[in-house]
């Protein structure tokens, strides 16, 4: 038996723009997206001999075939078509779900990266993306990881240079938002005002921090806040102790913003953990 480790990393949204529907029920969508240091470890024993197993130290979480690990487990043992003779994957879960902060996408994306490496690289990364994109939406980002822009269903991944170093603090509201929901909302909805990724690109380029900062913009942001306006509260206690800018990330409830120096997170983490206990400082990751 082999046990095989992996760490799997969240995701934020720095822009995500929602294009149009799709005849396939999905939307087609625009979206800087960045990996974040808040991450689930994976384990995966492989040749245990017994029946597949998910193991997850986290209440309320699938631990069988609906989980995106067993899935993104399932797709590539079909697709390099080899028997594990026994699988058990085991999840140490840090980041919270429902929060748009592509939980399950990183666990599913890490059990690929980790059993793609085990096996000798047999499918390319950009194989291994699209193999994820069946999995879900947002798998295809994880494996590739850093920052990049994805298009489509988010499948159709652009990689661009490293963001710009910052701190991001996150803070997850006890409520919860129904992705496919919002994305219903969202049809019914006339999107006022849309991401500029001209600019968020542009300032990437020239590593301008502020100009990151000043171009983070998601349209579901303004719909989720409407009915949720605890939102403001957090986002006002962001801005009162040093955010740059702040925003919600994909699909929420999640909501982060951007500092400069540690010292900043960590009063904003004081100030708002009374009341919000699911809050994380976290920096942007390259793997
Ligand atoms: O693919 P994933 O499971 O992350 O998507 C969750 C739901 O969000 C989908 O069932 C769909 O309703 C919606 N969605 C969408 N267009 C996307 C991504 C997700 O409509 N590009």
């Amino acid at each position: 038996m082999t046990t095989l480790f992996e760490p799997a990393y969240a995701k934020l949204n720095l822009t995500l723009d929602v294009l149009g529907k799709r005849e396939d029920g999905y939307h087609d969508l625009k979206s800087v997206m960045q990996t974040i240091s808040l991450r689930d470890d994976v384990e995966i024993d492989i040749g245990t001999g017994k029946p597949w197993k998910l193991i997850c130290d986290k209440e309320g979480i699938p631990c069988d075939e609906r989980n995106h690990a067993w899935m993104a487990a399932k797709v590539y043992f079909d697709t390099i078509d080899k028997d594990p003779d026994g699988l058990e994957i085991r999840i140490t879960k840090r980041i919270p779900a429902e929060a748009g902060l592509g939980g399950g996408s990183a666990d599913a994306a890490a059990v690929l990266r980790a059993l793609n490496r085990h096996y000798g690289y047999p499918l390319s990364i950009p194989a291994l993306a699209e193999l994820g994109a069946s999995v879900g939406s947002d798998v295809p980002f994880c494996v590739m990881g850093g920052t990049a822009v994805a298009e489509g269903r988010g499948d159709r991944l652009r990689k661009l240079p490293e963001m710009p170093d910052c701190i991001f603090v996150i803070c997850k509201p006890d409520f919860s938002v129904s992705t496919a929901q919002l994305y219903a909302k969202l049809d019914e909805t006339v999107i006022a005002k849309h991401p500029d990724h001209n600019a968020m690109e542009s300032a990437i380029l020239a590593g301008d921090l502020a100009g990151v900062a000043q171009n983070l913009y998601n349209v579901f942001d303004p719909v989720v806040t409407a009915d949720h306006l605890e939102l403001n509260y957090i986002k006002s206690i962001f801005n009162s102790y040093g955010s740059l800018n702040q925003q919600m990330t994909g699909s929420g409830s999640a909501v982060f913003c951007m500092v400069t120096e540690f010292e900043f997170a960590a009063v904003i983490c004081n100030m708002l953990r009374e009341n919000y206990p699911q809050v994380f400082i976290a920096k942007p990751v390259y793997f």
